[in-house]
């Protein structure tokens, strides 16, 4: 079975979407089957994707979700749309019992077929985020380099078990390396969390919410940029950290 990475961070706008987006799509450049769960009733990972949000999510309709995996424009990537539709969201945000047993089976048995399953989750802790993160195998919580970066932290990390610290990663994003703050931020979050922090850092580019903004990923938008560069790195340190388990 292959890895589910639940990408979380209650607090927004700090990288998460970015994040499962341009890892997945390294993961599919490296000749990997990728799935992109778009849980956020943003649904920005979906228009990242240049794809439609779905009118009924399978979550809530309790359709099949190979009905509502689709397929983006580059091989081996697949998006599971996330959904605006307001009955299907309120039942999504909920989370009931249903829902939640739902996805459980979606991601302990459906996507098996999946070498690398990404679950893009929305900056609020619900049931649903509770159980993407209980299924998944790996978290990876993005930490923007600003300040009040260390903010909602603790609350984040006590949901995160003992024993599942070994299999979390926390991602430095928006890095603006001449900032004294930057360093800042960088000293205080490589201090408090050690070795469980990725070596990788990705750095502020301009190209990555370009390329968002036509619908790509950004190794494939601009394949030269810093970003792009930094997200491939990204990409060879999971493969590393795999190798070393
Ligand atoms: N490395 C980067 N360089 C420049 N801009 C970035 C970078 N990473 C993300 N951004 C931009 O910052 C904004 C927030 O990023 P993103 O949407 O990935 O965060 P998020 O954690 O998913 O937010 P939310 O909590 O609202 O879901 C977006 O406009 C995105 O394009
Ligand atoms: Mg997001």
């Amino acid at each position: 079975m292959g890895q589910i990475i639940c990408v979380m961070n209650q607090k927004g706008g700090v990288g998460k979407t970015t994040t499962a987006i341009n890892l997945g799509a390294c993961f599919a450049r490296a000749g990997f089957q990728t799935l992109i769960v778009d849980l956020d009733p943003q649904c920005n990972a979906t228009s990242g994707l240049d794809r439609k949000p779905t009118a009924h999510h399978p979550l809530a309709t309790g359709a099949l979700w190979v009905d509502s995996v689709v397929a983006t424009d580059w091989p081996k990537l697949f998006l599971l749309p996330g959904t605006k539709n307001f009955g299907d969201v309120s039942a999504l945000v909920k989370g009931k019992n249903e829902q939640t047993e739902r996805l459980r089976e979606m991601l302990r048995t459906g996507f098996r077929s999946f070498d690398y399953v990404l679950i893009d989750s929305p900056p609020a802790v619900s049931p649903l985020t509770r159980t993407a993160l209980e299924c998944s195998t790996e978290i990876l919580m993005p930490i923007q380099c600003e300040y009040f970066a260390m903010e909602g932290v603790s609350k984040m990390t006590s949901l995160i078990e003992k024993d599942r610290w070994q299999s979390t990663g926390i991602l430095l994003t928006m890095v603006e390396r001449d900032l004294e703050l930057t360093r800042e931020v960088e000293t205080e979050v490589r201090e408090y969390f050690g070795d469980v922090v990725f070596q990788t850092e990705i750095p502020r580019d301009v190209a990555i919410p370009e390329a968002s903004s036509y619908g790509k990923p950004v190794i494939e938008y601009a394949p030269r940029s810093r970003g792009a560069r930094a997200y491939i790195e990204l990409c060879m340190e999971v493969f590393e950290n795999e190798q070393e388990e």
